[in-house]
């Protein structure tokens, strides 16, 4: 992961900045989606306003190291079962650095290096999923995990890979049903 720090109000904002190293910084509010409320601070002043303001309205945020070599990109690997089923780049417009499809952004498919895979394979597994969407930025220091989701999205992994991934699901959810049923001996009628 970049490094990552949560505000908590404890008016620590020095010592938090130290964590992430140096401006520029990202600022993430910790529910936000599509990427509504993630902010860029390009300077630690601009980064210390939009803390104290946020801490001022009580609502907490995560600060998080910027991956400038990213390029406004980030990477969704899609897993089923213990492997990658489909993967995507995903670019964010002109100028701007959040890719998410929401704001504009492209995705295309891609091929993950051997590092990717396994970064994508490890995280979701670490998190117990079967099924996952593990969303990485690719940077100086190899593949950053960003978010793991448990419920995502079908339509633009589906578009930008052409792989029938509901299928995918499908198909896994039978095999499961499947070991898991009683011998038929066993089932009353
Ligand atoms: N630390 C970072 N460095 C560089 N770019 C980042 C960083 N964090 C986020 N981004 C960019 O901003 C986009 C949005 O951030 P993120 O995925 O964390 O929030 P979100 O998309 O709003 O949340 P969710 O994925 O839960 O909907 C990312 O897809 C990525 O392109
Ligand atoms: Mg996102």
């Amino acid at each position: 992961m970049p490094k990552t720090a949560f505000t908590n109000f404890s008016k620590e904002d020095n010592k938090l900045m130290k964590h992430i190293g140096e401006a520029p910084v990202v600022i993430k509010l910790l529910e936000g989606t599509q990427g509504l409320g993630v902010m860029l601070a390009e300077t630690e002043k601009a980064a210390k306003s939009v803390i104290e303001a946020f801490e001022s309205l009580k609502t907490r945020v995560i600060l998080q190291e910027f991956i400038k070599e990213a390029g406004g990109a980030d990477i969704r690997a899609f897993i089923v079962n213990g492997k990658v089923v489909g993967a995507m780049k995903r670019q964010g417009k002109e100028g701007e650095f959040r890719s998410n499809l929401h704001r504009g952004g492209e995705a295309n498919i891609i091929k993950l290096s051997p590092a990717e895979r396994s970064t994508a394979l490890n995280a979701a597994k670490s998190m117990g999923l079967a099924i996952a969407g593990v969303d990485m930025l690719q940077s100086q220091r190899g593949p950053m995990v960003l978010e793991v989701n448990s419920s995502p999205g079908l339509e633009g992994i589906e578009k930008a890979t052409g792989v029938d991934i509901a299928g995918k699901i499908i198909e896994y959810i039978e095999q499961s049903v499947a070991k898991k049923s009683l011998p038929k001996d066993k089932i009353k009628a």
